[in-house]
């Protein structure tokens, strides 16, 4: 027995494996059900009892050292696999396609360009509003639709009205109800409504919104800004048209409309034959919001406008589909791989 042990831990010793399996097949071997330990364990009941002690003990000492053996085997196998996973420097480069800008990045981008030139500075809030600042800090009615299920997406009705925000405009309260006049500010951002998708609505779309509080503003600030705006935005031909209109946040109100890209103003089926495509809503900030924000109406006035980043990048772009700025189809953005 004593050889038999000795024979074996020099056995041990020089253990090698190339591949798991091997390592595996070396532990049935040695540690299996069937394998040399337990045979040896079996021979050592009929050893004398004076000499179980010291067998026992190199017994104990030959399985330990299998055990460990096996498991240094099974590392060293790993440690191997990882040093040949190893990036190989000497392979060819392959050039990865580049990707393109989205095109609502770009309009985005040119609108907060042409606004950043005339001084306004970006401001953003978040898309997961409360009631307060998307419509009760607005001044809408308690009864307004936009308040309504089947308008906006609602996460919970009680204790806050938490919702998915319906328009930008919200983020000209969270500036306004922290910051005192002047403040000159674009709000570029993603808005949720709950509308059945076509090619002409979606249930989520792109706003920026712009925010002008100061001392003396007038409707003729907004006028100038709006219409250069437009020029710098669609040609320096582009006429601007303004119509008085309706919204709970700004008295008086209006939209804007640009000549029509198309026809120049003559009439087509972009403009439905009128000449212009409306592309806005604006007007100045009711003193209500002001108020309800902190500012004193009394000494300042100013001006808001908001509009649709896909409405602007359909007329840039003639892109009809709505649904298109979504789908991410590879063949509709890389239409876009040199636009700016
Ligand atoms: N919030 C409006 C909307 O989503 C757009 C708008 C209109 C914003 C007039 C304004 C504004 O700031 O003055 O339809």
């Amino acid at each position: 027995m004593k050889e038999k042990i000795e024979q074996l831990s020099r056995e041990i010793a020089e253990l090698k494996a190339a591949s798991a399996a091997q390592v595996e097949e070396l532990r049935i071997k040695y540690l299996g059900k069937k394998g040399v330990m337990t045979a040896l364990m079996s021979e050592f009941r009929n050893i004398a009892p004076e000499d179980k002690r010291t067998f026992g003990q190199r017994l104990n000492e030959l399985k330990n050292a299998v055990t460990e053996k096996i498991a240094h085997l099974k590392e060293e196998l790993a440690e191997r696999e990882d040093a040949e996973m190893e990036i190989d420097l000497t392979r060819t480069a392959t050039q990865e396609p580049f990707g393109t800008r989205h095109p609502l990045s770009i309009v985005k981008r040119r609108i907060i360009d042409i606004f950043g030139a005339m001084g306004f500075t970006v401001a953003e809030g978040p898309e997961i509003e409360d009631d307060w600042h998307v419509f009760s800090s607005l001044n809408f009615p308690a009864d307004h639709p936009a308040r309504d299920m089947q308008d906006t997406f609602f996460i919970a009705r009680n204790p806050a009205d938490v919702l998915l925000r319906t328009h930008t405009s919200s983020v000209q309260t969270r500036v306004m109800e922290h910051t005192q006049p002047p403040i000159r500010i674009v709000c570029p951002g993603r808005v949720y409504r709950n509308e059945a998708i076509s090619a002409r609505a979606h249930c989520f779309f792109h706003q920026v919104e712009g925010l002008y509080i100061d001392k003396n503003v007038s409707f003729a600030d907004l006028k100038q800004v709006l219409l250069y705006f437009a020029r710098q935005m669609f040609g320096p031909e582009t006429q601007i048209r303004l119509r008085p209109s309706y919204f709970p946040f700004t008295e008086p109100s209006a939209e804007m409309d640009i000549s029509c890209q198309i026809c120049g103003g003559k009439g087509c089926a972009l403009c439905k034959g009128t000449g212009w495509v409306e592309i806005l809503g604006c007007g100045m900030v009711d003193p209500n919001v002001l108020k309800s924000c902190g500012i004193d109406p009394e000494v300042y006035s100013g001006y808001a406008f908001g509009m649709g980043v896909e409405r602007i990048a359909n007329l840039v772009y003639k892109v009809k589909d709505l649904r298109l700025f979504s789908e991410n189809d590879v063949r509709f953005l890389h239409e876009f791989d040199n636009a700016r």
